[in-house]
């Protein structure tokens, strides 16, 4: 039997939150819907943060309001800090399975212009949303930043990844999704992040988040897929852009993700036309 990797779309959150313009609520919903029929078991919605520092995910309470339950589909959200926690459990629907993303960088650049704090900061924020989850009995995810490069920083030492990564498990042991934020990783440096990281955390804990600003996002997929990764974030369409980038490519696209998966023998459960047509539906939303 082919061995299984899973894919966790990010679009609806990652995506959107890097274009232009503000999607209304029914075509957020209308998307998510429609990806929630593919197979995908993991779909990040939408933020819990600052209106004023993220515009696009400024609807997320809506969206859930929108969203038609999915059995077998759990929702990925966004919180920083117990102010955005508390918009999620007053915002969360019965009979939805969500999933809360708390997230840090592996740089100080970073994280003082996307959190407004210096990393230790954000994790003393973000250590009480992991307490309220666990006791509320919603699992948690982690984020990483900046694992390859910081748009401020510049190139970042994989050690200063491994230490960030060790940060979060500190908090609690959560699936950490590693993220090549700018896009400009390359095989050789992510395949000395990931050994770095995997010093220090198991690898069947980590996942891989790749955007494709330098269009280097499959290799560096693949290099991941070599040392051992089974997780893999990616936006239907390839949604969203950089903002340091402006014009680059955003997300790696989930239906680029699920051929080369196909074409390494892994098995998603994911419909590859169904996500074809979602691909159509998240291009008109450019
Ligand atoms: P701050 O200004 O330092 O916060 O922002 P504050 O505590 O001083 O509060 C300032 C104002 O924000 C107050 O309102 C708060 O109530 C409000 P005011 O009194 O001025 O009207 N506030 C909030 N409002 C809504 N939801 C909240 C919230 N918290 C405070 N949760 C804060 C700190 C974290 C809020 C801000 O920096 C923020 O929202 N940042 C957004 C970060 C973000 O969403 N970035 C994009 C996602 S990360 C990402 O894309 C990377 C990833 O894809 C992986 C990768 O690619 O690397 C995951
Ligand atoms: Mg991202």
């Amino acid at each position: 039997m082919a061995e299984a990797v899973r894919i966790y779309e990010v679009g609806p959150r990652d995506g959107l939150q890097n274009e232009p313009g503000v999607i209304s609520v029914d075509r957020k919903v209308a998307l998510i819907d429609f990806l929630a029929r593919s197979g995908l078991c993991d779909i990040e919605v939408g933020s819990f943060v600052s209106p004023k520092w993220v515009p696009q995910m400024a609807d997320t309470e809506a969206v859930l309001a929108g969203m038609a339950p999915a059995p077998g589909v759990s929702f990925g959200v966004l919180v920083p800090n117990m102010r955005g926690w508390e918009g999620f459990v007053a915002a969360r629907q019965p009979d939805v399975r969500y999933e809360v993303a708390v997230f840090i960088s592996a740089s100080e650049g970073f994280s003082q212009s996307n959190l407004n704090c210096s990393v230790a900061e954000s994790v003393a924020r973000l250590t009480p949303v992991v307490a309220a989850a666990q006791e509320a009995g919603v699992p948690v995810r982690g984020y990483v930043s900046c694992v390859t490069d910081c748009p401020f920083d510049g190139p970042i030492a994989p050690d200063q990844v491994a230490r960030a990564a060790a940060r979060l498990r500190n908090v609690a042991p959560m699936q950490i999704s590693l993220g090549d934020t700018i896009g400009k990783g390359t095989p050789a440096r992510v395949a000395a992040m990931l050994e770095a990281v995997a010093a220090e955390i198991p690898v069947a804990e980590l996942a891989g988040h790749f955007h494709d600003t330098g269009g280097q996002a499959l290799a560096n997929i693949a290099v991941a897929l070599d040392h051992g990764l089974r997780i893999f974030d990616s936006a239907v369409g390839g949604l969203g852009g950089c903002p340091y980038a402006p014009g680059a490519p955003g997300n790696v696209a989930t239906e680029a993700v699920l051929d080369l998966m196909a074409r390494r023998g892994f098995e998603t459960g994911v419909d590859r036309d169904v996500i074809a047509q979602a691909a159509e539906m998240a291009r008109g939303m450019r």
